[in-house]
C-alpha cells in the first residue's frame, strides 16, 4: 500500500509505532521497522542524552530500516535539554522525529537544517493546523479514544480525522484506538494516509515489557480505562487499578482544588515499577480503550502482516463488493 506516509518515510506499510515511556526502547523500535512499518525511540526514557544516543547506537544494529525518535515537550515545570537530544539524534543518523506535547516550534529550525522529517502528534484541529505552519511534515492525529494524553476536547477520531482532512494539506495519520486492519480502513477512507499505534505494540512479543502488561492488556476490556488529572488540564487515560480508582476518589472531593501534590505519588515513578517489574499496581500508566480489541500477543511482523492483509480483503471484497456492478 502506497499513501503519502510511506513516501514521506520510506517505510513499507503505513503503520507507526508511536513512542511510548519505557516501551520505546530500542528491541521495539527495530521490531516495528524491520516489519515494514515505522518503529520510534521514546527520546525521555533515556535519562541523558549520551544514554538516547547508545539507545539509537543499539537500534541502528538491529534494523537497516528506518526509524524515528520520540521527543515530547513536558508541560513547563520540566525541562530536559532538549538542545542536546536533538543533537543526539542528528549525530545517530536518525532523520525522523515525532513530536508531542508543546509545539516544536522552538526546535525546528536545528531539525529542518539537519533535514530530520517531524511528524507532530496533536489532540485538535486547530494545533493540527498550527504543525503545518511552523513546518511540520505530517502530524498524527490522536483522538479522544487513545492512551496517554487525548488533551481537553474530547473529540474522538470518528469526527477529528474528517475534520483534520477538511483542513490539512499536509499528510497526517489517525491516532488512538488503532489496532485492527478495519479501523486501518476506516481511518484511510476519513483521509487519513495511515495509522499510528501506541497501546496494540505493547502486546507484541518484541515489546520489552513483563508479560503481566500484556496479560494485563489481554483480560482489559474497552470500559476499562479512565480519565485523570483533568483538574490540571493535563487528562491521562490510563488502565484502571487500585491505585487509579484511589486518584478518581480523590479528584472527586477535591474538584477544582485539586493540585499535583494530592496525586504525585500515584502518578510519579510508575512507568519502571509497571513495565519492567510488572507491578501492575504501582500507580497510573498509559492506556488506550483498543486495549478491548486486543486478544493475542502476535510478533511485530504477525500483527502488521496480518493488518496489512486483512485491510485488502475488506476493500477488495466487503467495500468493492458492496458497489452495484
Ligand atoms: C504506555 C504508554 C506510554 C506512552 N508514552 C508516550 C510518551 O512518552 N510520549 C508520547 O508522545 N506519547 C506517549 N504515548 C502515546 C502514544 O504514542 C500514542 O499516541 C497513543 O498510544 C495512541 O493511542 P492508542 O494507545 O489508542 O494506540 C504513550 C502511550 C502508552 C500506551
Amino acid at each position: 500500500m502506497k499513501t503519502r506516509i510511506t513516501e514521506l518515510f520510506g517505510i513499507q506499510h503505513p503503520i507507526i509505532q508511536g513512542g511510548m515511556h519505557f516501551v520505546g526502547l530500542a528491541e521495539m523500535a527495530a521490531a516495528v521497522s524491520n516489519a515494514g512499518g515505522l518503529g520510534i525511540i521514546t527520546g525521555l526514557t533515556q535519562p541523558t542524552p549520551e544514554a538516547l544516543a547508545k539507545e539509537i547506537a543499539k537500534c541502528n544494529k538491529m534494523t537497516d530500516k528506518p526509524f524515528g525518535v520520540n521527543l515530547t515537550f513536558l508541560p513547563g515545570f520540566a525541562n530536559p535539554p532538549y538542545p542536546e537530544y536533538i543533537k543526539a539524534i542528528i549525530d545517530g543518523g536518525v532523520r525522523i522525529v515525532e513530536t508531542a506535547g508543546r509545539s516544536p516550534e522552538a526546535y525546528m529550525p536545528a531539525m529542518k537544517e539537519a533535514g530530520i522529517k517531524v511528524i507532530h502528534k496533536c489532540t485538535s484541529v486547530r494545533h493540527s493546523l498550527k504543525a503545518e505552519r511552523i513546518g511540520c511534515d505530517a502530524v498524527s492525529v490522536d483522538g479522544f479514544e487513545c492512551g496517554g494524553h487525548p488533551g481537553e476536547d474530547d473529540i474522538p477520531n470518528m469526527i477529528l480525522l474528517p475534520r483534520a482532512a477538511e483542513e490539512l494539506k499536509i499528510p497526517f495519520v489517525a491516532s488512538g484506538g488503532m489496532g485492527t486492519a478495519s479501523q486501518l480502513v476506516a481511518a484511510l477512507a476519513l483521509g487519513a494516509d495511515g495509522i499510528n499505534m501506541g497501546t496494540r505494540f505493547i502486546a507484541t512479543k518484541e515489546a520489552p515489557v513483563h508479560e503481566n502488561v500484556k496479560k494485563a492488556l489481554i483480560a482489559a476490556s474497552e470500559l476499562d480505562t479512565r480519565l485523570i488529572m483533568r483538574p490540571l488540564r493535563n487528562t491521562e487515560r490510563v488502565l484502571t487499578n487500585p491505585a487509579v480508582e484511589k486518584i478518581v476518589e480523590i479528584e472527586r472531593e477535591k474538584g477544582a482544588s485539586l493540585g499535583i501534590e494530592d496525586i504525585r505519588e500515584l502518578v510519579g515513578g510508575v512507568y519502571p515499577r509497571v513495565m519492567q517489574e510488572g507491578d501492575m499496581d504501582a500507580g497510573a500508566w498509559s492506556c488506550g480503550m483498543v486495549a478491548g480489541l486486543i486478544h493475542d500477543v502476535p510478533t511485530c511482523k504477525e500483527l502488521i502482516d496480518r493488518m496489512m492483509s486483512e485491510a485488502e480483503t475488506i476493500i477488495r471484497k466487503r467495500l468493492e463488493g458492496l458497489l452495484a456492478a
